[in-house]
């Protein structure tokens, strides 16, 4: 058993992470149901036909159960939003009432977000069902849905209760998928942490059942927690929780302009981490060749994609790159590299730079 805290004052959580921890779970659930605090389940459509006998004890300490209507990011939505509201109040949760958030991102970010507006605001607990969201999205209070003109612009930050992320749950989920979530691994390793890289590195192609996978997202949220504990609301002006978004103005061009779904999120930002210490380089951030060579062996040991899979248009990519979430006052911050396990915030990134990026990553 691994835990960590994410220390936030009152509201600092557990981080519960361990290999078969169906009865840490179980065990919350029951303390809430014996405080007489009602239980909802959000999960998606698959997941209980994967895991009956978890869902049927979860099941028997809750007070609804609910499915959202559609796999993957199109969960994300307002009339999925409004649809959990109403179930909610149908079975009179009220505000004692936990919500527990069982699936990947998705999941995680529509239920945290019912969760922070229900009732305006009821708890929440988060179990993780992918590595992604293992290592990322479960841990640090960001929620959201999307709107038609883009990925989480609405939102809002709310902690978890707690997070308890079972690796046997992995064991269900398709190896893209854990490819994926690896992408974020060696995210936290390029932007905070030299020797965990290296770790990495030595390791070869990680799996779900691989002995050292506990300690490996052990240290990612550890990492996560600590940013997060200091700049919860990423308000720093330079450096802080935006760290974490390293490769992710890249990857979110990238899957707006090949079409939401033909990358999943974690290939998507393992193209923006190249990206981003090709860049690094190129401004002589970093000295020439002791970034993006080792990122790409890396990410393609685990199966990830190291440039655009098909050419996609450069002004296309500039232009979503210049609509991204993390523009703030009219400025681009980049997230670039000194070393491997050193990132920083910069908006001093000339334009001519970051395309000729892009040309090297097989835009056209
Ligand atoms: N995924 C980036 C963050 O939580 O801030």
């Amino acid at each position: 058993m691994h835990d960590i805290t994410v220390a936030l004052g009152e509201r600092s959580y557990k981080i519960h992470i361990g290999e078969n921890l169906a009865g840490t779970l179980l065990a919350l659930a029951d303390g809430f149901v014996a405080e007489n605090r009602p239980v909802a389940v959000i999960t998606c459509p698959t997941l209980p036909q994967l895991h009956p006998s978890l869902f049927s004890e979860l099941k028997k300490r809750s007070r609804l159960l609910i499915e959202t209507s559609v796999d993957g990011e199109g969960a994300k939505s307002t009339r999925e939003l409004a649809d959990i509201w109403e179930k909610l109040a149908e079975a009179r949760i009220d505000r004692a009432g936990v919500i527990f958030a069982v699936g990947g991102g998705v999941v995680g970010d529509l239920s945290g977000f019912c969760a922070a507006t229900f009732l305006r605001g009821i708890s929440f607990v988060q179990v993780p069902t992918t590595l992604l969201s293992m290592v990322d999205s479960s841990v640090g209070g960001k929620t959201g849905i999307n709107l038609p003109s883009g990925k989480n612009l609405v939102g809002a930050f709310h902690q978890p209760a707690a997070v308890v992320a079972d690796m046997a749950l992995l064991s269900t989920l398709p190896p893209r998928e854990f490819a994926a979530g690896m992408a974020e691994v060696i995210k936290y390793g390029m932007l905070a942490d030299a020797s965990f890289f290296e770790k990495l590195e030595a390791a070869g192609t990680l799996t779900w059942n691989s002995p050292e996978l506990p300690a490996v997202v052990r240290r990612c949220c550890e990492i996560k927690a600590k940013i997060v504990a200091a700049d919860e609301r990423e308000t720093a002006k330079e450096n802080g929780r935006a760290l974490l978004n390293l490769g992710h103005t890249f990857g979110h061009a990238i899957e707006k302009v090949a079409g939401y779904g033909e990358y999943l999120h974690g290939e998507a930002v393992a193209v923006g981490c190249v990206a981003a210490a090709m860049l690094s380089e190129n401004l002589g951030f970093a000295p020439a060749g002791t970034l993006a060579g080792r990122a790409i062996a890396l990410f393609e040991k685990n199966n990830l994609p190291v440039k655009l899979r098909t050419p996609l248009s450069l002004d296309a990519l500039v232009a979503a790159g210049g609509n991204d979430k993390k523009v703030v006052a009219g400025k681009l911050r980049f997230v670039l590299m000194k070393k491997i396990g050193e990132a920083f915030t910069t908006s001093a990134v000339p334009a001519s730079a970051v395309r000729d990026v892009w040309l090297s990553l097989g835009a056209k």
